[in-house]
């Protein structure tokens, strides 16, 4: 049999993906749109593996779905994809509806439809892993409890309100349908592909540019980072062993304000990239203009995740954002393309 990751050739769906066949043998369709968050060239490893099925296509389209899950006898489905960055949401919230809320909707109904013409056995094993986000449950102050799975949703921006809609479809669909959904809201992952626009590997690159690194506000926003391959491991877990129906929460226990975040990054850009001048590169640190609307403060309560299914994150904070920084040092290539367009007239080349 086979999975569905939607949204592969993103930044964390390209990690579960090659991370599967470092585990796992099973085929995987990994659907993905190829907006401009999508990168085929996060999955150049497995171009020859025979088990690996590129598809690129809509999740909004049910005819492709529907005989995308036919034709490889899909028996779960990894749901990554959507559009994921607040500051586009802010700017442009049409696209968020259409593919978080309306496409989510739309796979929902494709895999309901297939999977009640399941036989029994294949019913009871079939899974739909929803992946959503802390954002949902909106903004902490400093001295507030860390989110459980019972925290009130109160999302504030058009992005996490279109993903919070998309949670509670999914659940629907489990209690209405009897569809086996699993929901996971995970907080803010950091670590390789990671899409420059996000704040870790915008700072990394920007300050290798010599350009302003842009923190909003006063930087004293903080979030709960969690290394990409340890949300992968906890995805693995969930689609073994969680309980359908349920929500699990993922999280670093990690947090950090931004401005932490950023000095940690300049010190190791100091350490393995020295400047010339000697100079260290939080010099170009620049305060700008706040993001309206912006949360304050994400923090994730995992006990539910650490004591049903025996998941921790691994990585500690300075060791995974070293490993970042290197890799998006060593990866020039993946980078220059991103930035000269390259990778956009790769995709016409290729597909249109
Ligand atoms: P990303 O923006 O890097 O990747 C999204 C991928 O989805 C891209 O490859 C894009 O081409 C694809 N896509 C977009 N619209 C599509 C459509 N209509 N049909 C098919 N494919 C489409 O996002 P990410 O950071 O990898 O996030 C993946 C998921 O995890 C999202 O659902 C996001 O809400 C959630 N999440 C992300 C974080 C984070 O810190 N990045 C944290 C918690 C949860
Ligand atoms: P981001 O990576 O966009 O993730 P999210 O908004 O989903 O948490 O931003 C992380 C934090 O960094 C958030 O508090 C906003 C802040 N930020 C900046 O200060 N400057 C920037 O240029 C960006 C992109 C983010």
């Amino acid at each position: 049999m086979t999975i569905l990751v939607t949204g592969a050739a993103g930044f964390i769906g390209s990690n579960f993906v090659l991370d599967w066949f470092k585990q796992y043998s099973e085929d995987v369709v990994s659907l993905d749109l190829l907006t401009y968050a999508g990168n085929r060239e996060n999955l150049s490893a497995l171009e020859s593996n025979p088990k690996h099925h590129f598809v690129w296509g809509n999740i909004s389209d049910s005819k492709l779905v529907d005989a995308l899950l036919k034709k490889y006898h899909i028996r779960a489905i990894i749901h990554f994809a959507a559009e994921s960055h607040v500051d586009r949401s802010i700017l442009s919230p049409d696209d968020f509806v259409q593919t978080n809320i309306l496409g989510t909707y739309r796979l929902l109904e494709s895999a309901r439809l297939y999977w009640q013409n399941l036989n029994q056995t294949l019913k009871e094993t079939f899974r739909f892993i929803h992946v959503s986000t802390d954002e949902v449950y909106g903004s902490l102050s400093a001295s507030e409890s860390a989110f459980t799975e019972k925290h009130r949703y109160e999302p504030r921006s058009p992005y996490s309100s279109s993903k919070a809609a998309s949670d509670l479809m999914a659940h629907a669909w489990f209690c209405t349908y009897g569809l086996p959904v699993i929901t996971t809201n995970c907080s803010n992952n950091y670590g390789p592909y990671q899409f420059p626009e996000k704040l870790i590997p915008l700072c990394i690159l920007n300050a290798l540019k010599g350009k302003s690194l842009p923190i909003y506000g006063d930087g004293k926003q903080i979030r709960d980072w969690l290394y990409v391959k340890d949300h992968c491991g906890a995805i693995f877990k969930i689609l073994n062993n969680g309980r359908i129906g349920e929500t699990y929460n993922i999280g670093g226990m990690n947090e950090k304000t931004n401005l932490e975040v950023v000095q940690s990054i300049c010190d190791i850009l100091d350490q393995f990239k020295p400047k010339v001048d000697g100079k260290s590169y939080f010099d170009q640190v620049t305060f700008i203009k706040d993001r309206p609307g912006h949360d304050k403060r994400y923090a994730i309560d995992a006990k539910k995740i650490q004591s049903e299914l025996n998941w921790k994150a691994q990585e500690p904070f300075e060791a995974g954002l070293r490993k970042t920084v290197l890799w998006y040092l060593d990866n020039q290539d993946w980078v220059d393309h991103i930035f000269t367009g390259e990778y956009q007239q790769w995709i016409k080349k290729q597909y249109l």
